[in-house]
């Protein structure tokens, strides 16, 4: 039998035939899977992407709690109407330190990968506690009750080592005083903030819903929402990715 004649012996024979075709799978798989084993990360490093601080953290428990994924998504594809609209597309890199990531598909309301900074503090606690003050036609339901709950601190430093385990390097000494750092991000004048900022460089410290006194849910989700999307230089990254 001629060498191109022999595909006939799969061809009449249908448990060789699978077999065949389970050898042919098993090379594709080896040749996609087994590189997997020897890289450390997938993900790309990029300058800038740090662990959230403890307020951060919290606000953003309660944007889970709260099902503001619901509505709002938190990925920019690359598709040019997505860029113009709401910037920079989204890098692997953004939601490492995420657990669960919030990306999300829904988008009853804007994408919020890139809110931090595009609004003030005073305008989140105006539209967070009633969207309507600020844009009439809003569907999005006010959450009075943030700026009137103190933050539940109790967990703080279980929080950051639970986040430690599955893979975000957070410190001894980020854990041990995560309660006291929480606090020191909302007081820039306060005992603690210098301590704080050599702890989560190039965090902001400010008070977040523009009263003092103990930490409201609204300063941490406020927290969270201004520093979303603002890690990355992107600039610089483009420049980089240019060179590559
Ligand atoms: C029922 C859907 C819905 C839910 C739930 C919801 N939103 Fe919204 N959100 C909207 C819509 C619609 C808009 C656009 C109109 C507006 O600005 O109010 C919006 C706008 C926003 C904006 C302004 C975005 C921009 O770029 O202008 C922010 C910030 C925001 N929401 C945060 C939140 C947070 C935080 C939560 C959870 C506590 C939340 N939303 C829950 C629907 C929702």
């Amino acid at each position: 039998m001629s060498f191109w004649n022999r595909h006939k012996i799969f061809e009449k024979n249908a448990s060789i035939l699978i077999a065949g075709i389970l050898v042919v799978i098993a090379i594709g798989g080896l040749v996609e899977i087994t590189p997997l084993f020897y890289l450390k990360s997938t993900i790309e490093v990029v300058d800038g992407v740090r662990p959230y601080t403890p307020l951060e953290l919290a606000g953003r428990n309660i944007y889970v709690r709260e099902g503001c994924y619901l509505c709002h998504s938190q990925m920019i594809r690359p598709l040019r109407d997505e860029v113009e609209r709401y910037g920079h597309y989204s890098l692997a890199a953004e939601s490492m330190y995420d657990h669960p990531f919030q990306w999300g598909s829904k988008r009853t309301g804007p994408d919020l990968a890139r809110v931090g900074g595009k609004y003030s503090d005073d305008w989140h606690v105006r539209h967070l506690t009633n969207p309507r003050a600020i844009v009439p036609q809003s569907v999005m339901p006010g959450y009075p009750s943030l700026a009137a709950t103190e933050l539940d601190l109790e967990n703080v430093g279980a929080h950051l080592r639970t986040s430690r385990a599955v893979g975000v390097p957070y410190t001894e000494d980020q854990i041990a005083n995560g309660k006291t750092d929480l606090k020191a991000q909302l007081d820039p004048d306060g005992a603690d903030a210098e301590a704080f900022q050599k702890r989560y460089p190039k965090a902001t410290v400010r008070n977040f819903d523009g009263k003092g006194g103990d930490p409201t849910e609204l300063d941490a989700l406020i927290a969270y929402l201004q520093m979303l999307g603002t890690l990355v230089d992107f600039k610089l990254y483009d420049e980089k990715a240019n060179l590559r």
